[in-house]
């Protein structure tokens, strides 16, 4: 494409490494942005590195779409475990001898690229996590572009790590303080903040986070998965931290999906519903709530009555109590996998409980549906946080877990008073600006272009 027919680049000599991190939902969203870019800048070399691993998962069954992009090769990087590694058991071991492999195993898989092109690297697109990054593309003179994959909130308070660890001590665990030297947080608890910023600060991946807070600023660009009017005062405030902030979000909007199959047929089930009548219920893909607090749930849909669609890891026959499933057959439907974009925009759905992870607010965002939250980890906290005292679009359960009561009093909160009908007018107008917000001329569409601009210039 001609966007830089002013200036005199090659765009053919030009070579963009994308560094993705392999665990949890970091490489997918990263690939699928580098996918985006290389549909524009076809002329531009992409070479995409992950693990053995995450690479088979992510390019299998993608043979056609690969097709229509020769301009993207992906490499192996060695995952950094050794000859005959046998698990210990702790399920984050990986992720730290990966974290410690790094960025040796990334450097020479690069050399292997730039030797297979002919290219020097002149652009990285890298996981914000890769603080490295940006000594990196200092060494090659290359751009740095990380991404972030979640929200603006927790990407500021990894920002001020050492601001909050100043100001009330890396060890404090002290929920009744609440934190007001943040800009654009109100009401915040010392138990917000996500893993890494305060308390067990010296494992590998809090070191990991906190050296990305410092070094972002360094980026030529940062980019998100998220839109600028979710939070007028922190995209304020990460801009003045950085020196370009994109939002190209949300993804669900701007990325084709891949086609989820319906196979336990909700679509057709949420037909057959009362409008604003069915709780959505996924804490996903990862997470299940301890047996008391599904059993508490459990016990609450049923006393509620209200028509539900639960994804459900394991057997909820098993796991719930006796005799629940089948006398709620008729009302309720459990799941192990669900089209839950679809579902979420389907009217008769007037509820989602949710973890609140990043991806599952923006989906629920677009779908315009209030949420009754539950967090677990990671930024959850901080997002449930920002749904009940920012947005007004959720509230949280008493005390943060699941009881009879406590999901009975959010879940009546949201589907049967003013304060929740309050709720969706007020999803329903971020729902529009985001939809707006990627559109021609939107904002995110326009940072989409600017990132065009720094990797085809
Ligand atoms: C790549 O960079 C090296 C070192 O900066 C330089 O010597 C070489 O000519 C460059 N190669 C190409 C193909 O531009
Ligand atoms: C794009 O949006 C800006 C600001 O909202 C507006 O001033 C401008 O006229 C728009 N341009 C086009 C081509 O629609």
């Amino acid at each position: 494409m001609s966007r830089d027919k002013g200036e005199s680049v090659n765009v053919e000599k030009l070579h963009v490494a994308v560094l993705a991190f392999p665990f949890g939902t970091h490489a997918g969203p990263l690939l699928n942005l580098a996918r985006r870019i290389a549909v524009d800048a076809h002329k531009v070399t992409f070479s995409f590195l992950c693990t053995s691993r995450t690479n088979a998962a992510l390019f299998s069954g993608s043979k056609d779409y690969d097709e229509f992009l020769p301009n993207i090769k992906h490499y192996d990087v060695h995952d950094g475990l050794p000859e005959g590694y046998v698990p210990s058991g702790h399920p984050l071991e990986p992720i730290f001898i990966f974290i410690k492999a790094m960025p040796d195993n990334y450097k020479s898989v690069m050399v292997k690229a730039v030797a297979e092109t002919g290219k020097n690297i002149t652009c990285l697109v890298t996981d914000a996590f890769y603080w490295f990054g940006a000594d990196l593309a200092k060494e090659m003179h290359a751009k740095w572009v990380p991404l972030w994959t979640a929200g603006p909130h927790s990407l500021l308070t990894h920002v001020f790590t050492d601001l909050i660890r100043e100001k009330i001590g890396s060890k404090e665990v002290d929920d009744t303080k609440t934190v007001d030297f943040l800009p654009g947080f109100p009401e915040l608890h010392v138990s917000d903040f996500p893993e890494g910023v305060i308390g067990d600060i010296d494992g590998p991946f809090s070191t990991m986070l906190h050296k990305m807070g410092l070094e972002l600023p360094r980026a030529t660009a940062v980019a998100i998965n998220s839109f600028s009017t979710v939070h007028p005062l922190i995209e304020n405030e990460l801009n003045s931290q950085f020196k370009l902030l994109l939002n190209v979000g949300p993804f669900i909007l701007t990325t084709p999906q891949r086609m989820v199959s319906d196979e336990h047929g909700c679509l057709a089930w949420l037909n057959q519903c009362e409008k604003f009548s069915v709780v959505y219920i996924s804490f996903g893909s990862r997470i299940v709530p301890p047996p008391h607090e599904l059993n508490a749930l459990a016990e609450c849909l049923e006393e509620c009555g209200c028509p539900f669609i639960w994804v459900f890891k394991g057997n909820p026959e098993e796991t719930l109590p006796n005799g629940f499933t089948e006398r709620t057959k008729t009302k309720g439907k459990f799941v192990a996998w669900a089209p839950q974009m679809e579902i979420l925009k389907h009217s008769a759905v007037g509820m989602c409980l949710t973890h609140s992870g990043w991806n599952s607010v923006l989906d629920c965002i677009v779908g315009g549906v209030p949420m009754v939250s539950r967090p677990f980890f990671g930024d959850q906290r901080l997002n449930a946080r920002m749904l009940e005292s920012i947005w007004g679009i959720g509230v949280g359960v008493d005390n943060g877990v699941l009881t009879k009561e406590s999901t009975m009093k959010a879940l009546n909160l949201i589907m049967s008073t003013e304060e929740g009908k309050i709720m969706r007018e007020k999803i329903l107008k971020l729902k529009e600006s985001a939809l707006k917000a990627v559109e021609r001329n939107g904002t995110s569409a326009n940072n989409f272009d600017t990132l065009i601009k720094i990797v085809t210039s």
